[in-house]
């Protein structure tokens, strides 16, 4: 086992191979350093450098039937930052029971190797369909075992393999569509493919474009820039009004994140990406224990201000709710934790009334003083409202509500994932129904709106403070959660 890494082997003479160098012709290099002139040697081991383009590497002398009593590795590298994908085309190796007889093993660093071996089912044009490997690190090594003839000497003779490699590099933003990008491809190709101002191209760490390369779905089928939901830029923003009390009636894409929610009752929600949900985790397990069903239907309605015409929009169905672990659904007092996620059948579509929020990375974010927005579909003046409706408030002094809390002789929970918005002394429009929407402030250093709160409770919906999930100490859940690990 000689195989080395990162350097063209010396090879036998003996072995009748061409010196690599005199097998270098520009792009045809390493079509010819293969291991078909190598089929006399009973060991043997190559390098191959994978690229842009897909080249082939075959077994010792395929096609013509593979002489027994021989192994061979090839070890192919791709370039810093990208990985080596192999798809067979061709796959025709002696059937063995459990792979004792002639195999093909694929190894990458830090995995298993993977064994291939023949297949009865069919003896002599067997292929194992189109499975694509793919190297963990820069590297894969391929070993090819075929063993000596038994005593049973009747052995169907058989080709050995075919298989393409290439040298990609792997990005998963969002687990729809995976991005491959290749080496030597036009930086400034695919700049504006991204539907701007809605979606922009997603940088690539690996390499020095902006962004670059060329994308392509897992099935190769057609080529797509990778492009990810602008959040936090409303194409219409809220006019700044004056400061007031009290709230007043949305304009259609002043929020186009606002979700309107049908759990128990209404509630609210805002997207996250172009798939996500984030909403209050009481919105979906309530205080209140007189609900005893556990699996309540839950529908999701996006992109407008008022509510006929988001029913006429449709529900978008959910594929999965994750409710913190902190959430303590039967401390009725106890709303730490009251953040979920409600993870959406299909990605919508973004446009002028359909665009994701921020998440907030920055305590100053909370600052009290600062300014921000709350929005939802919730009671107002004791009735449900058909339109989406916005106050403007104040982050609050957090002794402030302590205070006032103290005062009216409150048990409530105020933990550290929570903060308080309003005024002592002005009407905290946000009530019932507003349950789940989120508290948005300008972010003036990354120029977004960011949520940092989403509505939790309140004492009545009379005069005072109003107490916000605190989205900050919650965001590695978030996306944890997004990233499918949690
Ligand atoms: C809720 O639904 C799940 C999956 O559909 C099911 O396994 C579970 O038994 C249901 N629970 C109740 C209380 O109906
Ligand atoms: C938060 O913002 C302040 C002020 O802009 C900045 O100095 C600080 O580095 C930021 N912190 C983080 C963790 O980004
Ligand atoms: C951003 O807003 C904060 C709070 O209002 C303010 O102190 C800071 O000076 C602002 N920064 C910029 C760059 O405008």
């Amino acid at each position: 086992m000689s195989g080395s890494r990162g350097r063209v082997p010396e090879l036998e003479t003996t072995c009748g191979a061409l010196p690599p160098q005199a097998a270098c012709l520009g792009k045809m290099c390493w079509l010819l350093f293969l291991w078909g002139t190598l089929h006399t040697c009973p060991t043997q081991a190559s390098v191959l450098l994978a690229q842009q383009l897909p080249q082939q590497v075959t077994s010792p002398g395929y096609p013509e039937p593979y002489l027994k009593g021989q192994e061979s590795h090839t070890d192919i590298e791709a370039p810093e930052g990208f990985v080596v994908r192999l798809v067979f085309q061709d796959f025709d190796i002696e059937p063995s029971p459990g792979c004792e007889g002639d195999s093909v093993t694929i190894s990458t660093r830090g995995t298993d190797a993977i064994w291939l071996c023949g297949q009865h089912a069919s003896s002599l044009e067997s292929t194992p369909g189109h499975r694509e490997f793919v190297s963990s690190g820069r590297s894969l090594r391929l070993t090819f075992r075929a063993h000596s003839p038994s005593q049973n000497k009747i052995t169907h003779s058989h080709k050995g393999f075919l298989a393409l490699y290439q040298a990609v590099a792997v990005n998963q933003p969002n687990g729809d569509s995976e991005a491959v990008t290749t080496p030597g491809a036009d930086c400034p190709r695919i700049q504006n493919h991204c539907q701007d101002p809605y979606y922009e191209a997603k940088q690539t760490g690996t390499f020095n474009c902006p962004s670059l390369g060329t994308w392509k779905d897992r099935q190769d089928k057609e080529q797509v820039p990778q492009c990810v939901p602008v959040c936090g830029r409303p194409v219409i923003p809220i006019a700044q009004n004056p400061k007031t009390s009290g709230s007043s009636p949305a304009k259609l894409g002043n929020f186009p994140w606002q979700a309107f929610t049908s759990i128990y009752g209404r509630g609210g929600g805002a997207l996250l990406g172009d798939r996500w949900i984030l909403t209050a985790a009481h919105t979906i397990y309530p205080k209140d224990s007189v609900y005893l069903r556990k699996n309540k239907s839950v529908e999701v309605f996006l992109g407008h201000t008022d509510v006929d015409e988001l029913l006429k929009l449709g529900n978008h169905p959910v594929r999965r709710v994750v409710v913190h672990p902190d959430y303590r659904q039967h401390e009725s007092h106890n709303f730490n934790g009251d953040i979920a996620l409600l993870e959406l059948q299909h990605s919508v579509p973004l446009g002028p009334n359909l665009l994701p929020v921020c998440l907030p990375d920055n305590e100053t974010l909370y600052h009290s003083g600062l300014w921000g927005y709350v929005s939802g579909f919730g009671v107002e003046m004791g009735w449900l409202t058909t339109k989406l409706k916005y106050s403007q408030l104040p982050v609050a002094p957090r002794e402030a509500c302590e205070a006032w809390l103290h005062q009216k002789q409150r048990t409530e929970v105020f933990s550290d994932n929570m903060f308080c918005a309003g005024d002592e002394n002005q009407v905290n429009s946000v009530c019932q129904g507003d349950s789940g929407s989120v508290y948005v402030v300008w972010d003036n250093r990354t120029l977004h709106w960011v949520a940092t709160g989403i509505v939790s409770w309140g004492i009545g919906c009379g005069k005072g403070y109003g107490f916000y999930t605190k989205v900050l100490s919650y965001v590695d859940w978030i996306k944890r959660v997004m990233d499918g690990k949690d």
